[in-house]
């Protein structure tokens, strides 16, 4: 049967000027989930937007809000972006020397717990949490910038990734964020992904409902 990806917008690639338009956009469109990337101008480098700003997709938009911190310290946090609308939290591995307590502490608030890997981050330092985490989200280009090329590499930290999930009997959902387009989502999904991130792909298309839709569709 063929499997169907959850489609996230990245609203890093929205127009700011225009948010509640673009983010009704993605309320009509077939997404399923919000994809909020969240900067420091630390771990990454470069600044993204923060509290206010997710107020106000929060206040207009319909689907869950999949929360991507790109911050140092993200335990900081979290209650904050709980109380702002987050479904989903996930936390970078490489910020994080105490991993196994922030996914609980995202789990208290009742947030599906996410963990982040840097392209340079190998699967296994998942080994023994991976149970504990409800999405791990691999990044296909360094992370701190829509728009970047995708790192061909990633298709083999899918199976590697997906090996490990279905050893452990977990339920552990793969996401794929950075440089998503028609020329990789289909394989993407034939190698184990279950969430599609996509940012300029979207936003920069002609019809972005229709490119979502495709997504949808491959
Ligand atoms: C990169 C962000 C991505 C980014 C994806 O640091 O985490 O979510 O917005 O944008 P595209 O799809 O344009 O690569
Ligand atoms: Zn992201």
């Amino acid at each position: 049967m063929k499997k169907q990806g959850i489609i996230a917008p990245s609203m890093l690639a929205a127009d700011f000027a225009n948010l509640q338009r673009d983010t009704e956009m993605v309320n009509r469109s077939e997404a399923d989930w919000f994809h909020i990337d969240i900067m420091d101008g630390v771990f990454v480098p470069n600044i993204s937007f923060g509290m206010p700003v997710l107020d106000a997709i929060n206040r207009y938009a319909k689907k869950p809000l999949d929360v991507h911190l790109m911050i140092v310290q993200p335990e900081r946090y979290l209650a904050t972006f709980k109380n702002l609308g987050a479904a989903v939290i996930s936390v970078h591995e490489e910020a994080c020397t105490h991993l196994h307590r922030t996914l609980q502490q995202i789990k208290d608030l009742d947030c599906k717990a996410g963990v982040a890997l840097n392209p340079h981050t190998p699967i296994n330092h998942l080994e023994e949490v991976i149970k504990d985490v409800d999405l791990v989200c691999l990044m296909s280009v360094n992370p701190g910038f829509g728009g970047q090329k995708f790192i061909e590499h990633t298709y083999s930290k899918v199976s590697r990734l997906k090996d490990l999930i279905l050893k452990n009997n977990a339920t552990t959902l793969i996401e794929i964020d950075g440089g998503v387009n028609t020329a990789n989502a289909k394989k993407l999904l034939d190698a184990g992904a279950d969430v599609l991130v996509a940012g300029n792909f979207v936003f920069g298309a002609s019809n972005p409902i229709e490119t979502i839709a495709w997504l949808k569709q491959i």
